[in-house]
């Protein structure tokens, strides 16, 4: 049995296990830091205001700080007693300050306070991925403009389509990795607005300013309205939802990565110090690092819309179940800054096998388009007479065992008179692949354009609005 720390009116002590069960320490004490820095504001707005004296401030400052030391040095003993880091940190200060201490909670409750410690935690991780997005951004980059002439068969339904050059491949996620990075930093924006000063629901009769502590702790403004800050937990789900969909794409990635790996392909190589080997098959080389990208995104989707069921039926305000909300939470910000440093080293290291995605490039017909497209637009056929033209060659080239691009003119005249000198050199893979110029497309000229775009883009990124 232990004591009921945090009420005055719970007479008996809490059974065990309602403190199992009740008790957010084990897994909130990481917020120690942030728990800290938000009394540290608090504390100097009570005292600016004439609600708490200098110096009571000045030992609570200071008391803190100690605390903060004791943590980070180890030295701090986490008391069974304590239900939460906020508890913990509150009952030390006071041991080592005395009654000061007492006065720190005035004009503020556990709900405005873990509303603050967590929405520093989330802003202050959002920008550290926010961060590791960037450096992936220009590792991207950089591998697309190397391997911007090193051609591939494009897929769709994962059969060869049309020749792309694997620079092209590498800007579609360097895009995607953009978005992400747009995603993270306009949540970072829509939530940097201070918490602290809403107390339990309702507000306070303390003459409280709500906006110095809002401009200590580097927020652009307070939040509007106590009883919604209090009670919701958006801005969680918003950085869970932005990580699911960062794990969505570097998901995709992992499985190309593996599947162009495997023997069948071998259009890669990743570096051995992103394998492994097997334990019984020595001759073995796993890709565990994709998949382990691949895998750790299921548990991220989870932790997404564990909180979503978590929140979807509480009334306002606080409510114990809303605790559940952090270990998710720690887990995907962990989960995602791992991720982007491996991704990141992986990437760099990448090897690619040129002359087995060339040799790729001459199954599967990838440039018939480019006959169609040329009896539209230099025999004026219509498009699905030209369709069908083209299907004739494929097949005459499957006859053949060769490619269409390796059709003579000739071959190709035996199926329509109408196609003349020239196509031949249309059908070559690299031509096919540079004629599709248009904006965004897979044209070497193109995609060394995208490779600038996005470069002048990164350039440009400067950090987010705060006031910090
Ligand atoms: N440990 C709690 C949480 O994580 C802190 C808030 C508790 N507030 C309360 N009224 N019981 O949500």
């Amino acid at each position: 049995m232990s004591k009921n720390i945090a009420s005055a009116r719970i007479a008996t002590q809490s059974s065990e296990l309602l403190k199992a069960l009740n008790d957010s320490l084990p897994f909130d004490k990481i917020l120690y830091a942030e728990d800290i820095r938000g009394s540290k504001a608090h504390a100097y707005m009570l005292a600016e205001q004439g609600i708490i004296s200098q110096e009571d401030f000045e030992a609570i400052d200071r008391g803190l700080s100690q605390v903060q030391e004791e943590i980070e040095s180890g030295e701090f003993s986490f008391d069974d007693g304590d239900e939460d880091i906020h508890m913990a940190v509150e009952k030390r200060l006071t041991q080592i300050i005395g009654d000061s201490g007492k006065r720190l909670h005035t004009a503020r409750s556990r709900n405005d306070q873990v509303a603050l410690d967590f929405r520093l935690f989330v802003q202050k991780n959002t920008q550290e991925i926010a961060k590791l997005l960037l450096e992936n951004i220009n590792t991207f980059v950089d591998k697309a403009q190397e391997n911007a002439h090193i051609m591939l068969p494009g897929m769709t339904h994962l059969q060869h389509a049309q020749p792309i050059n694997f620079g092209y491949h590498l800007m579609a996620y360097a895009s995607m990795f953009k978005r992400d990075y747009e995603r993270f930093v306009s949540s970072f924006e829509r939530n940097n607005y201070s918490p602290i000063g809403c107390a339990a629901l309702a507000g306070t009769p303390h003459p409280i300013s709500r906006q110095i502590t809002s401009d200590k702790l580097g927020f652009i403004a307070p939040t509007l309205n106590c009883l919604d800050t209090v009670s919701d937990r958006d801005f969680a789900l918003e950085i869970l939802f932005n990580i699911s969909t960062l794990m969505m794409h570097i998901s995709r990635l992992s499985e190309e990565l593996i599947l162009w790996s495997a023997s069948e392909f071998r259009w890669i190589t990743l570096s051995d110090r992103h394998a492994t080997g097997s334990s019984i098959m020595p001759q073995k080389k796993n890709p565990d690092i994709p998949e382990l990208l691949r895998g750790k995104t299921g548990r991220v989707n989870g932790n997404l819309i564990s909180l979503f069921t978590v929140m979807k039926g509480l009334p306002l305000a606080y409510n114990k179940d809303m605790q559940e909300d952090k270990e998710g939470v720690f887990d995907s910000v962990k989960t995602a800054l791992l991720s982007l440093q491996v991704l990141n080293e992986m990437i760099s290291d990448l090897k690619v096998n040129e002359a087995k995605m060339a040799a790729a490039c001459m199954e599967g017909h990838l440039s018939a388009t480019d006959l169609a497209d040329y009896l539209v637009k230099e025999a004026g056929l219509p498009f699905r007479d030209a369709y069908h033209i083209t299907g004739n060659a494929v097949n005459l080239a499957e006859e053949k065992g060769l490619d269409i691009s390796q059709l003579t003119l000739e071959d190709l005249q035996s199926i329509d008179t109408r196609i003349q000198e020239g196509v031949v050199a249309l059908l070559d893979n690299r031509a096919s692949m540079n004629a599709r110029e248009s904006e965004g497309g897979t044209a070497t000229t193109r995609v060394l354009e995208q490779v600038e775009t996005l470069k002048l883009w990164v350039s440009q990124q400067k950090g987010y609005r705060t006031k910090q």
